[in-house]
């Protein structure tokens, strides 16, 4: 009998709401910012699949060989930690791909997938339960960075959270902390493994959010289009360019769009004027070193910290255990 995967929304992500939190960003004073969160309409989300496939944007690839080139010594730490038969909690699943290939290595026997939406979910892992026909899965609707916690029940004893992507990149370092120490409560004497984007030159980390084809510039700019649908606003894309840069001093990358010229711009209950050169700031993207990330995950409670990398050390993944 082929199982059923469960589904749990924790809270429907309001459109209201996100409309709200969106115009309230463009009009803070005395910069506009909007959060990375807009990027991920349904073009937005493909732009990102793109990005991903670009030469200059080494995370996801690098990553991916990561976990590939230690599978064997990554599934002995998971089983020293855990014992065999995990459960495994996937933070921002999406298509549930990165994990599948953990599912043999590891013997995963349950699988919870947490993403802000458990419609897209669904048909991932509806097609997933078809591939792993004995697995334990469920789908589980939460933004989490809002509040890292699952509904009591849904996970037995110890778990090893998985959080790949460097979507913690997106934290700022008291943010990343208070996640870090969520995961740890959420992992229960578990283990978190977690993939992190590493400094480096700052050619290369710009060339990986400014690339030739202008692939990031239109994920980006798309933001615009998004907020015209969200919020009924009249964003011309073209008065508009994309601008990445590496911030050293905060050890991050930063993304902006900027007015080409003096534009107006006015939506459902606000409107605003922007001078040319004038930016909205659209995401941060931290970048950590191997010690930097090491202690910041000893600083949640984590005693116990492996980690492995690339042999340019250009990306860390990392396992951390009370
Ligand atoms: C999904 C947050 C990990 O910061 O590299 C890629 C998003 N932005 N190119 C990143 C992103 C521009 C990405 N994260």
């Amino acid at each position: 009998m082929l199982k059923t995967p469960g589904f749990v929304q924790i809270h429907q992500p309001e459109t209201e709401g996100l409309a709200e939190e969106a115009a309230a960003g463009l009009g803070a004073r005395p910069r506009a910012a909007v959060s990375p969160k807009f990027f991920y309409d349904a073009l937005g989300s493909r732009l990102f699949d793109a990005i991903t496939e670009l030469d200059e944007y080494y995370p996801t690839r690098t990553e991916a060989a990561i976990l590939d080139h230690h599978t064997d010594a990554i599934a002995a730490a998971v089983r020293a930690l855990l014992g065999a038969a995990p459960t495994l909690v996937d933070l921002g699943a999406g298509n549930c791909a990165k994990a599948a290939r953990l599912f043999g290595p590891l013997g995963v026997a349950r699988y919870v997938a947490v993403d802000i939406s458990v419609a897209y979910l669904g048909q991932t892992l509806m097609a997933l339960q078809r591939e792993h026909p004995t697995l334990d899965m469920t789908a589980v609707g939460l933004d989490f960075s809002q509040r890292l916690e699952l509904p009591a029940g849904l996970l037995e004893g110890s778990a090893l959270v998985f959080d790949p992507g460097s979507s913690i990149g997106n934290f700022d370092p008291d943010a990343a902390l208070r996640l870090l120490r969520e995961a740890r409560v959420l992992a229960a004497g578990g283990a978190l493994l977690i993939g992190v984007d590493l400094v480096k030159s700052r050619a290369v980390l710009e060339a990986a959010y400014d690339d030739r084809l202008g692939v990031t510039a239109a994920f980006n700019l798309n933001l615009l289009l998004h907020l015209n649908r969200l919020l009924g606003a009249d964003f011309d894309v073209r008065a508009w360019r994309h601008v990445a840069l590496w911030n050293e001093p905060a050890s991050r990358i930063e993304m902006h769009l900027e007015a080409r010229g003096d534009t107006r711009v006015r939506w459902r209950g606000g409107e605003r004027q922007f001078a040319g050169g004038e930016r909205i700031h659209t995401e941060n993207s931290y970048k950590w070193t191997r010690e930097g990330f090491s202690a910041l995950l000893r600083d949640a409670g984590f005693a116990r910290v492996q980690a492995w990398n690339d042999e340019r050390n250009a990306f860390g993944v990392f396992l951390a255990a009370d």
